[in-house]
């Protein structure tokens, strides 16, 4: 199964992905982790995009089509993908409509206000791609995964997370009539107070997993 997972920031892709990659056996390939991690390397073009990515911008979209189109070439890419955080604009959804045959659109949709509380709580693994929550960390500082320290990101800071928010909304957020119009558009609405085994449980239901 190919897929996409849409949605705004902080509504639960990566959390999500990374419970379906492991359920499925299917890669989660994030744009918003490859460009951290180029950002971490040095690589010229982390430096090009540490700019937009702090400021909460959007990287420009050739860059971040070239690095999908070439991922998907990979190995593991051949029995499915998730794509996490990618398209983001609808130029890159029609450029991954020429080399990618999507089979579902899963919108991850979740309040604004709560999306504000838990960017603030989050802590990143930027060696393995792990997410958490404080909430549920009891005072750890490493990953559970792994054993890097967790760190906060940047852009998650709430003037950022305000600005990413307005960037989903004028950008990413016609993705949803776009997908819908193709007929592979599937919603999932989280309650606020729904915790991430609940909302994985939707996001199987959803994807009509048995
Ligand atoms: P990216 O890393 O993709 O960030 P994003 O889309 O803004 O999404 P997030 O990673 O912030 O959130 P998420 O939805 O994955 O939520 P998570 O699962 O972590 O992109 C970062 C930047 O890179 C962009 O701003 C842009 O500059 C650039 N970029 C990336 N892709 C690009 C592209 N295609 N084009 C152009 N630029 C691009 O969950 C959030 C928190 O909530 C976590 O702490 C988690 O533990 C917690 N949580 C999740 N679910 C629940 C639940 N049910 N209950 C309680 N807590 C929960």
């Amino acid at each position: 199964m190919n897929l996409i997972f849409l949605g705004p920031p902080g509504a639960g892709k990566g959390t999500h992905a990374q419970l379906l990659m492991n359920e499925l056996g299917i890669p989660q390939i994030s744009t918003g982790d490859m460009l951290r991690q180029a950002m971490k390397a040095g690589t010229e073009m982390g430096l090009a995009a540490k700019r937009y990515i702090e400021a909460g911008e959007l990287v420009p979209d050739e860059v971040v089509i070239g690095i999908v189109k070439d991922r998907l070439q990979a190995e593991d890419c051949k029995n499915g993908y998730i794509l996490d955080g990618f398209p983001r604009t609808v130029p890159q959804a029609e450029a991954l409509a020429q080399f990618a045959k999507i089979d579902v659109a899963l919108n991850i949709d979740l309040a604004d206000e709560v999306i504000i509380k838990r960017l603030s709580g989050r802590r990143v693994c930027l060696k393995c791609g792990a997410t958490y929550h404080i909430s549920t960390l009891n005072g750890r500082e490493d990953c559970a995964a792994c054993g890097e320290k967790l760190v906060q990101r940047k852009d998650d800071s709430p003037e950022t997370v305000q600005n990413r928010l307005t960037v989903y909304a004028a950008q990413t957020a016609p993705l949803i009539d776009y997908y819908e119009k193709k007929g592979i558009l599937r919603t999932v609405h989280c309650a606020p107070s729904a915790t991430v085994d609940e909302n994985y449980a939707q996001v199987r239901e959803t994807l009509g997993l048995k």
